[in-house]
C-alpha cells in the first residue's frame, strides 16, 4: 500500500489551541496509508513581493516543505467569521512568485475548529475560495465543522467524545481515498 505524507498548517499560535489539539488527534488516529505532521508556519515573515527575487531562506525552506508533500490538512479556527491572518499569510506566501505556485495540485481538507457553536463555518468556507485560484483539488465530503470544541478533548488532549472520534477517523479514511485517488493523477 502506498503511504502518502501529509503537511498539517494549523492557524493557531495559542499554546493550549484547541486547534492543534485536533491536528494532533488526527496525527494519532490516520490511516497507515497517511503519514501526517504539523508544518509550522508561526515563524515566516509577511508576505512582500518586494522579497521574491530574493526570498530570505525561511521562505525557500517553506515552499520546499509544501511541495515535498503529498497532500494538505489545514486545521483553523475562524477569526471574525474569516481565517487567521497569519494562515491566509501563509498561503500566500508558497503561492509566489507567480508561477511558483508551491500549493499547485496538491490535494487538501480543512477540518475547522470552535468552541463555539457552528463550527468555525465562516472560516472553513474561505479557505476554499483560495482553493480556487492555488489550483488545490479539495475534498469536498464529509465536511468537518468541529463545534463546541472546548467540550470533546480529555485532560491528555485526546477526543474523548465517541461520536466526534468516530467522525474523525471516517473524515481521515474519506482524505486518504481524495488523496491516492489525486496522486495517481499527478503522477500520471
Ligand atoms: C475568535 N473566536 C471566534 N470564534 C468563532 O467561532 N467565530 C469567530 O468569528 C471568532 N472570532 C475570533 C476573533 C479573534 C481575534 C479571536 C482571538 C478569537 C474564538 C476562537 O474560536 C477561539 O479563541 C478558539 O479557541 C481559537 O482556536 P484555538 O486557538 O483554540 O485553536
Amino acid at each position: 500500500m502506498s503511504s502518502y505524507s501529509i503537511g498539517i498548517l494549523v492557524g493557531s499560535l495559542r499554546k493550549q489551541s484547541l486547534n492543534r489539539k485536533l491536528a494532533n488527534a488526527l496525527i494519532a488516529l490516520a490511516p497507515d496509508s497517511l503519514k501526517l505532521e504539523i508544518v509550522e508556519i508561526g515563524q515566516l515573515p509577511h508576505c512582500n513581493a518586494d522579497d521574491e527575487a530574493s526570498p530570505p531562506q525561511v521562505i525557500g525552506d517553506f515552499k520546499r516543505r509544501i511541495e515535498s508533500l503529498d497532500g494538505i490538512l489545514f486545521v483553523t479556527p475562524e477569526y471574525n467569521r474569516g481565517i487567521p491572518g497569519f494562515l491566509k499569510n501563509a498561503i500566500d506566501i508558497a503561492s509566489r512568485p507567480y508561477g511558483k505556485n508551491s500549493w499547485s495540485g496538491k490535494p487538501t481538507g480543512v477540518v475547522s475548529v470552535s468552541p463555539g457553536a457552528l463550527g468555525a463555518f465562516g472560516a472553513n468556507h474561505q479557505l476554499r475560495q483560495s482553493f480556487v485560484f492555488l489550483d488545490m483539488p479539495a475534498m469536498q465530503q464529509p465536511e468537518a465543522y468541529i463545534g463546541n470544541a472546548a467540550s470533546i478533548f480529555d485532560d491528555r488532549g485526546r477526543i474523548s467524545s465517541e461520536p466526534t472520534r468516530a467522525f474523525v477517523v471516517q473524515y481521515l479514511n474519506s482524505f486518504a481515498q481524495w488523496v491516492a485517488k489525486h496522486a495517481s493523477t499527478n503522477a500520471a
